[in-house]
Protein backbone atom coordinates (compact mmCIF):
# COMPACT_ATOMS: atom_id res chain seq x y z
CA UNK A 1 0.00 0.00 0.00
CA UNK A 2 1.24 3.63 -1.40
CA UNK A 3 0.32 7.04 -0.83
CA UNK A 4 0.19 10.15 -2.63
CA UNK A 5 -0.58 13.32 -1.21
CA UNK A 6 -0.49 16.72 -2.59
CA UNK A 7 -2.34 20.28 -1.84
CA UNK A 8 -4.34 22.47 -3.37
CA UNK A 9 -2.17 24.14 -5.27
CA UNK A 10 -3.18 27.70 -7.22
CA UNK A 11 -0.74 28.77 -9.71
CA UNK A 12 0.16 31.39 -12.15
CA UNK A 13 -0.27 35.17 -12.85
CA UNK A 14 -2.28 36.32 -9.90
CA UNK A 15 -2.42 33.58 -7.94
CA UNK A 16 -1.65 35.54 -4.97
CA UNK A 17 -5.63 36.82 -4.98
CA UNK A 18 -6.68 33.30 -3.87
CA UNK A 19 -5.84 34.86 -0.41
CA UNK A 20 -8.95 37.12 -0.80
CA UNK A 21 -10.81 33.98 -1.11
CA UNK A 22 -10.21 32.03 2.15
CA UNK A 23 -12.62 32.14 4.97
CA UNK A 24 -11.86 33.33 8.54
CA UNK A 25 -11.45 35.76 11.02
CA UNK A 26 -7.62 36.13 11.65
CA UNK A 27 -4.32 34.89 9.90
CA UNK A 28 -1.29 34.63 11.35
CA UNK A 29 1.96 35.69 8.65
CA UNK A 30 4.91 33.93 9.33
CA UNK A 31 7.59 35.63 6.73
CA UNK A 32 11.34 36.49 7.68
CA UNK A 33 12.66 40.34 8.15
CA UNK A 34 13.75 40.41 4.33
CA UNK A 35 10.33 39.51 2.87
CA UNK A 36 8.92 41.57 5.01
CA UNK A 37 10.69 44.92 4.12
CA UNK A 38 10.26 44.07 0.34
CA UNK A 39 6.54 45.34 0.24
CA UNK A 40 4.87 41.72 -0.53
CA UNK A 41 3.49 41.06 3.26
CA UNK A 42 1.64 44.34 2.30
CA UNK A 43 -0.31 42.73 -0.94
CA UNK A 44 -0.23 39.68 1.71
CA UNK A 45 -2.40 41.63 4.15
CA UNK A 46 -4.19 43.32 1.62
CA UNK A 47 -5.69 40.25 0.12
CA UNK A 48 -6.91 39.31 3.59
CA UNK A 49 -8.49 42.07 4.69
CA UNK A 50 -10.47 41.71 1.25
CA UNK A 51 -11.19 38.00 3.01
CA UNK A 52 -12.51 40.24 6.28
CA UNK A 53 -8.74 38.66 7.94
CA UNK A 54 -7.48 40.98 10.45
CA UNK A 55 -3.35 40.02 10.40
CA UNK A 56 -0.62 39.64 13.22
CA UNK A 57 3.30 39.35 11.08
CA UNK A 58 5.88 36.67 12.70
CA UNK A 59 9.00 38.51 10.89
CA UNK A 60 11.47 36.27 12.81
CA UNK A 61 12.20 33.32 10.82
CA UNK A 62 15.76 32.71 9.98
CA UNK A 63 17.76 30.69 7.59
CA UNK A 64 17.97 26.77 9.48
CA UNK A 65 15.30 27.47 11.28
CA UNK A 66 15.44 26.73 15.17
CA UNK A 67 13.15 25.10 17.27
CA UNK A 68 13.52 27.65 19.85
CA UNK A 69 11.85 30.17 16.86
CA UNK A 70 9.37 27.83 16.27
CA UNK A 71 8.40 27.93 19.71
CA UNK A 72 8.09 31.68 19.94
CA UNK A 73 5.81 31.63 16.81
CA UNK A 74 3.93 29.06 18.49
CA UNK A 75 3.35 31.49 21.67
CA UNK A 76 2.20 34.06 19.80
CA UNK A 77 -0.43 32.07 17.99
CA UNK A 78 -1.86 30.69 21.13
CA UNK A 79 -2.91 34.42 22.19
CA UNK A 80 -3.47 35.46 18.62
CA UNK A 81 -5.54 32.36 17.96
CA UNK A 82 -5.77 32.52 14.27
CA UNK A 83 -8.01 30.71 11.80
CA UNK A 84 -5.17 30.56 9.24
CA UNK A 85 -1.37 30.18 8.96
CA UNK A 86 0.19 31.88 5.60
CA UNK A 87 3.55 31.16 4.95
CA UNK A 88 5.51 33.87 3.29
CA UNK A 89 9.02 32.82 2.46
CA UNK A 90 11.39 30.44 0.78
CA UNK A 91 12.14 26.79 2.49
CA UNK A 92 13.20 28.04 5.91
CA UNK A 93 9.95 30.21 6.66
CA UNK A 94 7.58 27.34 5.32
CA UNK A 95 9.54 24.61 6.90
CA UNK A 96 9.04 27.01 10.29
CA UNK A 97 5.67 27.56 9.78
CA UNK A 98 4.54 24.03 9.40
CA UNK A 99 5.90 23.22 12.27
CA UNK A 100 3.73 26.14 13.99
CA UNK A 101 0.82 25.07 12.59
CA UNK A 102 1.06 21.76 14.33
CA UNK A 103 1.80 22.46 17.62
CA UNK A 104 -1.00 25.25 17.72
CA UNK A 105 -3.54 23.09 16.58
CA UNK A 106 -2.38 20.11 18.76
CA UNK A 107 -0.58 21.40 22.02
CA UNK A 108 -0.77 17.42 22.86
CA UNK A 109 1.91 16.82 20.18
CA UNK A 110 5.38 19.36 20.47
CA UNK A 111 6.62 19.98 16.89
CA UNK A 112 10.24 18.42 17.64
CA UNK A 113 8.37 15.27 18.45
CA UNK A 114 6.40 14.98 14.97
CA UNK A 115 7.30 11.78 13.10
CA UNK A 116 5.40 9.22 10.66
CA UNK A 117 3.92 7.27 12.99
CA UNK A 118 1.56 9.61 14.14
CA UNK A 119 -1.95 9.32 12.87
CA UNK A 120 -4.68 10.98 12.76
CA UNK A 121 -3.45 14.02 13.82
CA UNK A 122 -6.73 16.15 12.64
CA UNK A 123 -5.30 18.97 11.53
CA UNK A 124 -7.32 21.84 9.99
CA UNK A 125 -10.34 21.87 12.43
CA UNK A 126 -8.58 24.90 14.17
CA UNK A 127 -6.61 26.37 11.86
CA UNK A 128 -5.43 26.07 8.23
CA UNK A 129 -2.10 26.79 6.29
CA UNK A 130 -1.45 28.31 3.20
CA UNK A 131 2.22 28.28 2.00
CA UNK A 132 2.83 31.03 -0.52
CA UNK A 133 6.62 30.48 -2.18
CA UNK A 134 9.13 33.63 -2.42
CA UNK A 135 12.13 31.18 -4.34
CA UNK A 136 11.60 28.65 -7.18
CA UNK A 137 13.15 25.21 -5.13
CA UNK A 138 12.63 23.69 -2.17
CA UNK A 139 8.88 22.86 -2.99
CA UNK A 140 8.16 23.19 1.36
CA UNK A 141 5.09 24.81 -0.05
CA UNK A 142 3.73 21.29 -0.87
CA UNK A 143 6.23 18.54 0.89
CA UNK A 144 5.06 17.31 4.11
CA UNK A 145 8.81 17.29 5.29
CA UNK A 146 9.97 20.00 7.71
CA UNK A 147 13.63 20.20 8.62
CA UNK A 148 14.67 22.42 12.22
CA UNK A 149 17.59 23.00 14.50
CA UNK A 150 17.43 22.85 18.38
CA UNK A 151 19.94 25.36 18.56
CA UNK A 152 20.03 23.92 22.53
CA UNK A 153 21.17 20.64 21.61
CA UNK A 154 23.32 21.33 18.45
CA UNK A 155 20.81 18.84 16.33
CA UNK A 156 19.34 18.80 12.82
CA UNK A 157 15.59 17.86 13.14
CA UNK A 158 14.06 15.87 9.99
CA UNK A 159 10.16 15.52 10.67
CA UNK A 160 7.97 14.23 8.44
CA UNK A 161 4.20 13.22 8.85
CA UNK A 162 1.98 13.02 5.18
CA UNK A 163 -1.01 14.93 7.89
CA UNK A 164 1.36 18.17 8.05
CA UNK A 165 1.35 18.70 4.03
CA UNK A 166 -0.36 22.66 3.52
CA UNK A 167 -3.86 22.95 3.04
CA UNK A 168 -3.18 24.85 -0.06
CA UNK A 169 0.52 26.09 -2.25
CA UNK A 170 0.15 29.30 -3.98
CA UNK A 171 2.53 29.90 -6.33
CA UNK A 172 2.77 33.17 -8.15
CA UNK A 173 5.33 33.99 -10.11
CA UNK A 174 5.46 37.47 -9.39
CA UNK A 175 6.28 36.30 -5.35
CA UNK A 176 9.60 35.04 -6.80
CA UNK A 177 10.66 37.53 -9.25
CA UNK A 178 12.70 39.49 -6.60
CA UNK A 179 15.09 36.59 -6.06
CA UNK A 180 18.75 37.91 -7.08
CA UNK A 181 20.47 35.53 -9.72
CA UNK A 182 22.57 33.67 -6.85
CA UNK A 183 19.41 32.60 -5.46
CA UNK A 184 17.49 31.85 -8.47
CA UNK A 185 20.35 29.49 -9.59
CA UNK A 186 21.18 27.72 -6.59
CA UNK A 187 17.12 26.81 -6.06
CA UNK A 188 16.97 26.08 -9.04
CA UNK A 189 19.54 23.56 -8.45
CA UNK A 190 17.35 22.00 -5.54
CA UNK A 191 14.32 21.92 -7.86
CA UNK A 192 16.58 20.12 -10.48
CA UNK A 193 17.97 17.63 -8.12
CA UNK A 194 14.59 16.45 -6.22
CA UNK A 195 13.09 15.75 -9.85
CA UNK A 196 15.70 13.99 -10.90
CA UNK A 197 16.00 12.05 -7.11
CA UNK A 198 12.61 11.70 -7.29
CA UNK A 199 12.58 9.87 -10.94
CA UNK A 200 15.29 7.26 -9.61
CA UNK A 201 15.29 6.31 -6.29
CA UNK A 202 14.16 3.20 -4.68
CA UNK A 203 10.91 4.59 -4.02
CA UNK A 204 10.10 6.08 -7.35
CA UNK A 205 6.57 4.89 -8.53
CA UNK A 206 3.90 5.66 -11.17
CA UNK A 207 2.43 8.49 -9.92
CA UNK A 208 5.40 10.70 -9.37
CA UNK A 209 8.08 9.87 -12.57
CA UNK A 210 5.51 11.94 -14.97
CA UNK A 211 5.51 15.43 -12.67
CA UNK A 212 9.83 14.41 -11.99
CA UNK A 213 10.22 14.18 -15.33
CA UNK A 214 8.38 17.50 -16.79
CA UNK A 215 10.10 19.46 -13.85
CA UNK A 216 13.64 18.48 -15.48
CA UNK A 217 12.76 19.50 -18.55
CA UNK A 218 11.10 23.28 -17.33
CA UNK A 219 14.52 23.20 -15.15
CA UNK A 220 16.32 23.06 -18.21
CA UNK A 221 14.33 25.40 -20.72
CA UNK A 222 13.78 28.25 -17.98
CA UNK A 223 16.36 28.29 -15.58
CA UNK A 224 18.92 30.44 -17.74
CA UNK A 225 16.93 32.66 -18.74
CA UNK A 226 15.50 33.04 -15.69
CA UNK A 227 18.86 33.54 -14.04
CA UNK A 228 20.20 36.13 -17.11
CA UNK A 229 16.85 37.89 -16.77
CA UNK A 230 14.81 38.18 -13.54
CA UNK A 231 12.29 40.21 -14.84
CA UNK A 232 11.29 37.51 -17.87
CA UNK A 233 8.12 36.61 -16.16
CA UNK A 234 7.43 33.38 -18.80
CA UNK A 235 10.94 32.21 -17.13
CA UNK A 236 10.00 33.01 -13.11
CA UNK A 237 6.52 31.44 -14.11
CA UNK A 238 7.57 28.46 -15.44
CA UNK A 239 10.58 27.97 -12.59
CA UNK A 240 7.88 28.36 -9.90
CA UNK A 241 5.78 25.93 -11.45
CA UNK A 242 8.90 23.07 -12.03
CA UNK A 243 9.71 23.38 -8.66
CA UNK A 244 6.46 22.94 -7.00
CA UNK A 245 5.59 20.08 -9.80
CA UNK A 246 9.31 18.58 -8.84
CA UNK A 247 8.47 19.23 -4.85
CA UNK A 248 5.22 17.23 -4.86
CA UNK A 249 7.12 14.29 -7.01
CA UNK A 250 9.88 13.76 -4.83
CA UNK A 251 8.37 14.32 -1.81
CA UNK A 252 5.83 11.28 -2.84
CA UNK A 253 9.13 8.84 -3.82
CA UNK A 254 12.09 10.78 -2.16
CA UNK A 255 15.55 11.97 -2.63
CA UNK A 256 18.45 10.33 -2.33
CA UNK A 257 22.53 10.12 -2.38
CA UNK A 258 23.30 14.10 -3.69
CA UNK A 259 20.78 15.13 -1.00
CA UNK A 260 22.75 12.87 1.44
CA UNK A 261 25.85 14.63 0.21
CA UNK A 262 24.49 18.20 0.22
CA UNK A 263 23.00 17.50 3.47
CA UNK A 264 26.78 16.57 4.54
CA UNK A 265 28.89 19.74 3.21
CA UNK A 266 25.92 21.96 4.34
CA UNK A 267 26.22 20.53 7.87
CA UNK A 268 30.05 21.41 7.51
CA UNK A 269 30.43 24.04 5.34
CA UNK A 270 27.06 25.60 5.40
CA UNK A 271 26.99 25.66 1.63
CA UNK A 272 23.27 26.60 0.59
CA UNK A 273 21.45 23.93 0.07
CA UNK A 274 20.37 23.49 -3.92
CA UNK A 275 24.16 24.89 -4.59
CA UNK A 276 25.23 21.60 -2.51
CA UNK A 277 23.13 19.16 -3.76
CA UNK A 278 23.38 20.46 -7.75
CA UNK A 279 26.82 20.11 -7.48
CA UNK A 280 27.06 16.72 -6.48
CA UNK A 281 24.42 15.53 -8.29
CA UNK A 282 26.19 14.74 -11.51
CA UNK A 283 28.49 12.78 -10.00
CA UNK A 284 26.07 11.05 -8.37
CA UNK A 285 24.35 10.10 -11.52
CA UNK A 286 27.67 8.72 -12.49
CA UNK A 287 28.04 6.67 -9.85
CA UNK A 288 24.49 5.18 -9.91
CA UNK A 289 25.48 4.73 -13.78
CA UNK A 290 23.93 0.95 -14.97
CA UNK A 291 21.92 0.62 -11.72
CA UNK A 292 19.21 3.61 -13.56
CA UNK A 293 20.54 3.39 -17.01
CA UNK A 294 17.28 2.75 -18.47
CA UNK A 295 15.77 6.28 -16.25
CA UNK A 296 18.90 8.28 -17.06
CA UNK A 297 18.15 7.24 -20.45
CA UNK A 298 14.20 8.62 -20.55
CA UNK A 299 15.58 11.81 -19.14
CA UNK A 300 17.95 12.29 -21.45
CA UNK A 301 15.49 11.67 -24.59
CA UNK A 302 12.71 13.66 -22.62
CA UNK A 303 15.38 16.54 -22.78
CA UNK A 304 15.64 15.83 -26.62
CA UNK A 305 19.83 15.20 -26.42
CA UNK A 306 21.06 12.24 -28.30
CA UNK A 307 23.49 9.56 -26.79
CA UNK A 308 26.10 8.71 -28.72
CA UNK A 309 26.92 5.70 -29.88
CA UNK A 310 29.20 3.81 -27.47
CA UNK A 311 28.82 6.57 -24.63
CA UNK A 312 26.18 5.77 -21.48
CA UNK A 313 23.30 8.01 -21.12
CA UNK A 314 24.37 8.27 -17.04
CA UNK A 315 27.34 10.19 -18.50
CA UNK A 316 25.19 12.44 -20.87
CA UNK A 317 23.43 13.42 -18.34
CA UNK A 318 26.19 14.64 -15.70
CA UNK A 319 27.48 16.53 -18.62
CA UNK A 320 24.46 18.19 -19.42
CA UNK A 321 23.50 19.27 -15.95
CA UNK A 322 27.51 20.20 -15.57
CA UNK A 323 26.56 22.07 -18.79
CA UNK A 324 23.87 23.97 -17.27
CA UNK A 325 25.48 24.59 -13.79
CA UNK A 326 28.43 26.20 -15.89
CA UNK A 327 25.64 28.46 -17.87
CA UNK A 328 24.09 29.75 -14.51
CA UNK A 329 27.24 30.37 -12.65
CA UNK A 330 27.10 27.66 -9.90
CA UNK A 331 29.92 26.17 -9.11
CA UNK A 332 30.72 22.04 -10.44
CA UNK A 333 33.25 21.42 -7.73
CA UNK A 334 34.13 21.66 -4.24
CA UNK A 335 37.75 23.81 -5.11
CA UNK A 336 35.63 26.06 -7.29
CA UNK A 337 33.15 26.36 -4.70
CA UNK A 338 36.28 27.71 -2.27
CA UNK A 339 36.26 24.92 -0.01
CA UNK A 340 40.18 24.79 0.40
CA UNK A 341 41.48 21.25 0.35
CA UNK A 342 42.97 21.03 4.28
CA UNK A 343 39.62 21.93 4.97
CA UNK A 344 38.08 19.09 3.17
CA UNK A 345 40.46 16.45 4.48
CA UNK A 346 40.02 17.59 7.94
CA UNK A 347 36.15 17.50 7.36
CA UNK A 348 36.19 14.20 5.45
CA UNK A 349 36.03 11.53 8.53
CA UNK A 350 32.70 13.99 9.69
CA UNK A 351 31.16 14.30 6.07
CA UNK A 352 31.51 10.26 5.32
CA UNK A 353 29.72 9.88 8.91
CA UNK A 354 26.65 12.39 7.70
CA UNK A 355 26.47 10.97 4.49
CA UNK A 356 26.57 7.18 5.92
CA UNK A 357 23.64 8.18 8.58
CA UNK A 358 21.54 10.11 6.14
CA UNK A 359 17.90 9.06 5.60
CA UNK A 360 17.94 9.97 1.47
CA UNK A 361 20.91 7.10 1.43
CA UNK A 362 18.19 4.36 2.17
CA UNK A 363 16.36 5.21 -0.92
CA UNK A 364 19.57 5.51 -3.08
CA UNK A 365 19.85 3.07 -6.49
CA UNK A 366 23.42 2.68 -5.42
CA UNK A 367 24.46 3.36 -1.76
CA UNK A 368 28.72 3.79 -1.21
CA UNK A 369 30.26 1.67 1.49
CA UNK A 370 32.88 4.60 3.62
CA UNK A 371 35.54 4.06 1.47
CA UNK A 372 33.49 5.14 -1.70
CA UNK A 373 31.61 7.91 -0.12
CA UNK A 374 35.47 9.49 0.83
CA UNK A 375 36.17 8.85 -3.14
CA UNK A 376 33.15 10.90 -4.21
CA UNK A 377 34.01 13.98 -2.10
CA UNK A 378 37.25 13.86 -3.31
CA UNK A 379 36.57 13.49 -6.91
CA UNK A 380 33.57 16.45 -6.65
CA UNK A 381 36.75 18.48 -5.54
CA UNK A 382 38.66 17.89 -8.22
CA UNK A 383 35.74 17.96 -10.74
CA UNK A 384 36.64 14.35 -11.86
CA UNK A 385 34.05 12.04 -13.60
CA UNK A 386 32.91 9.15 -11.35
CA UNK A 387 35.34 6.00 -12.63
CA UNK A 388 34.47 3.54 -10.04
FE1 LIG B 1 16.43 19.73 -1.67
Amino acid sequence: MWYFTAPQVVFGEDALSKLAELSGKSAFIVTDKIINGLGLIDKVKEHLAQAGMHCQVFDEVEPDPSLQTVKKGIALMQQYKPDWVVAVGGGSVMDAAKAMRVEYERPDIKADEINPFITDLGLGKKCKIACVPTTSGTGAEVTFAVVLTDTADQRKLSLINREIVPDIAIVDPVCAASMPPGITSNTGMDALTHAVEGFTCNWKNDFTDGLCLKAIQLVFQYLPKAVKDGKDMEAREKMANAATIAGIGFVNSLAALAHAMGHSLGGVFHTPHGRAVGLFLPYTIEFMGDAREEQWADIVRFLGIDIPKGKKASAVLAQAIRGLAKEINEPTSLKELGIPQDKLNAAMPKLMDNVQADGSLIVSARVPNEEETVKLFNYAYEGKSIDF
